[in-house]
């Protein structure tokens, strides 16, 4: 059955011209009659191979003359990442907040110093489930403003926001969506984030307090929120984005692993580095995820019902990391391209391949939802 909007989408579609499907929204989901309409409205934009990494991965200046931080203009999309979010602010991606996997790359090695595999392998999972593989773009919000002066325009599908394929609960200062609004900063969850800094880390956020608060985040989703689902790939990325405002928010010429919070709200909430920030001093992922999940430890699971936390055994966990490769080949994209045909599988089948790659060589085993070729 179509529901009204994909019904809306597909008048769309079928309408062409100036309010055609999104070229940054996801196809994930749509019948193979759907597809059929949108597809060839859409201009394809083969996939190109990812970059490799940067040379020069010293500490260096990146809110430079070249970069500067912009308010956003209308229309301009931003989304759950702060990360990715002040890559745009800064022009290290489209200001627009919609870029081909590539750029995405790009932007986090040069503007973070990201690790080159952890780069591919996050922005590649990312894309292959919200991004639109025909046109190659990837949004990194979904809905077109978040703020500005202008009034809103209606919400578009696909994008990082997109909840449980990616984005997902208990983040540090999002709620979940559960409760509505799964993307924009909460000010009252900052609030939480620097109580617990000065609480366990006199005032400034370091791995200790990461792990608390970690812990503190999924016990109050355990608590208030009937849907929380915390199974694999957001167990994983949960745990990773703690480390991250550690990792890259920190100004690569300190190595005391203490981010001061200032500079902390500056990129949770204003997606802006502080004035003359330098990126990390050398290739980062989520280097002290260990740490993290070691101090409170939990197995991957859900609740069902209101603070009832049941552990889900077939999830990937910290012993099981090719099950996560497998389990989102296998069934989270397969669940959302059931069969594809044409230039759509093939262009999947190239993101996967480019996803594969990412994981240290033998490390796993592919699997190839839709055959190889
Ligand atoms: C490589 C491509 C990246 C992609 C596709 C990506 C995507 C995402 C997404 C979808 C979320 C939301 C998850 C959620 O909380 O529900 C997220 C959160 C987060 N990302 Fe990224 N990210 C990327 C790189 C980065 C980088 C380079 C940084 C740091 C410079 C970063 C920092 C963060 C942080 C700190 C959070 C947690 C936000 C919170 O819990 O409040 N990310 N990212
Ligand atoms: C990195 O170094 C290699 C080998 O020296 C060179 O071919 C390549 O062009 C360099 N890449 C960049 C982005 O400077
Ligand atoms: C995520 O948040 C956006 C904006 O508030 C909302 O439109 C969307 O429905 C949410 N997604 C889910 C799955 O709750
Ligand atoms: C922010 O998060 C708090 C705590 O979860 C919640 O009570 C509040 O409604 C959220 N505020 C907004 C504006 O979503
Ligand atoms: C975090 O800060 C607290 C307070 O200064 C300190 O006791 C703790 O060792 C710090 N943790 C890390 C990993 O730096
Ligand atoms: C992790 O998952 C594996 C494989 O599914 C399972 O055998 C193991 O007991 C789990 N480990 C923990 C600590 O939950
Ligand atoms: C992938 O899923 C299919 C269908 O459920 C199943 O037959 C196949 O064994 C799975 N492959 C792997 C590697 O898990």
């Amino acid at each position: 059955m179509l529901s009204l909007s994909t019904i809306s989408v597909l008048v769309l579609a079928l309408s062409g011209g100036v309010s055609a499907f999104p070229a940054h929204a996801s196809l994930a989901g749509y019948s193979r009659e759907e597809l059929d309409a949108i597809i060839p409205t859409l201009e394809f934009r083969a996939p190109t191979l990812p970059p490799g990494p940067i040379n020069d991965t010293s500490a260096k200046l990146v809110n430079d003359k070249a970069h500067p931080w912009k308010p956003l203009r209308r229309g301009d999309i931003r989304g759950p990442c702060p990360g990715l979010n002040t890559l745009a602010s800064h022009g290290w991606l489209p200001r627009s907040g919609v870029a081909t996997p590539a750029q995405i790359v790009t932007a986090v090695q040069e503007g973070f110093n990201m690790e080159n595999t952890i780069a591919i392998f996050v922005t590649y999972a990312a894309f292959l489930v919200d991004g639109n593989v025909i046109t190659n773009q990837l949004s990194i919000g979904g809905k077109t403003p978040e703020t500005g002066p202008d009034p809103p325009k209606p919400a578009i599908v696909g994008g990082l926001d997109t909840h449980a394929v990616f984005e997902g609960d208990a983040s540090m200062t999002r709620g979940d969506a559960f409760f509505g609004d799964n993307h924009s900063f909460n000010e009252t969850l900052f609030d939480e984030f620097v109580d617990f800094s000065n609480r366990f880390g006199a005032g400034k956020y370091n791995l200790t307090v990461a792990g608390e608060l970690r812990w503190q985040r999924i016990q109050d989703s355990i608590a208030n929120n009937p849907t929380f689902s915390f199974v694999s790939p957001r167990f994983f990325t949960a745990y990773a984005e703690s480390t991250f405002p550690i990792n890259f928010f920190i100004d690569g010429r300190q190595s005391d692993g203490q981010l001061d919070l200032t500079v902390a709200r500056g990129f949770f909430k204003d997606s802006r580095m502080p004035d003359g920030f330098f990126r990390a001093s050398k290739p980062m992922g989520a280097d002290g995820i260990g740490n993290v999940a070691a101090a409170h430890p939990i197995p991957p699971g859900r609740n069902v019902g209101l603070a009832n936390y049941v552990p889900d055994p077939t999830s990937a966990n910290f012993s099981s990391f090719c099950l996560l490769y497998t389990n989102f080949v296998n069934q989270t994209i397969r669940s959302l391209y059931p069969a594809p045909t044409g230039i759509l599988r093939k262009a999947l089948n190239t993101n996967l391949d480019f996803f594969f790659d990412a994981i240290p060589a033998g490390g796993c085993t592919q699997v190839f939802p839709y055959g190889q070729d």
